[in-house]
């Protein structure tokens, strides 16, 4: 009884993390096709051609210009877009865009 109860706990736990596992990568892509794609098309960039999403390796260089832009690039404030929505917006980039 006591070893069922473990294997059901362990069980859940695994689910659970692949349940939060997936929520982040679905959360990462879809802020950036809502926010980023349209100027960003696959990690590009339709403006400035030489100011790819891709190689990048820094979430945090990611996050600062999500919040200060420039350089025909909109700024996302807190309002636009949370301090986790970066973050996962970040990771997402850093993960799917490779050179
Ligand atoms: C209105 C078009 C536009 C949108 C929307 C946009 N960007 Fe950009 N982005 C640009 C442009 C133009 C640049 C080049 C800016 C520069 O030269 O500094 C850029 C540059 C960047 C860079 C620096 C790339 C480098 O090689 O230095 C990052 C990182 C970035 N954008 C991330 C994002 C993210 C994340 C989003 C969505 C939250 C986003 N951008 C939305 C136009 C946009």
């Amino acid at each position: 009884m006591k070893i069922m109860i473990t294997m059901t706990i362990v069980a859940v736990s695994i689910g659970m993390m692949s349940v939060a596992a997936i929520a982040a990568e679905t959360g990462g892509e879809a802020i950036f096709k809502a926010k980023c794609a349209s100027c960003h098309p696959n990690g590009g960039n339709i403006i400035n051609p030489k100011k790819t999403l891709k190689n990048m390796k820094d979430p945090k260089a990611i996050t600062k210009k999500i919040r200060t832009g420039g350089s025909g690039m909109a700024a996302f404030d807190a309002k636009a877009l949370s301090d986790a929505d970066a973050k996962l917006v970040a990771d997402y980039i850093i993960k799917t865009f490779k050179k």
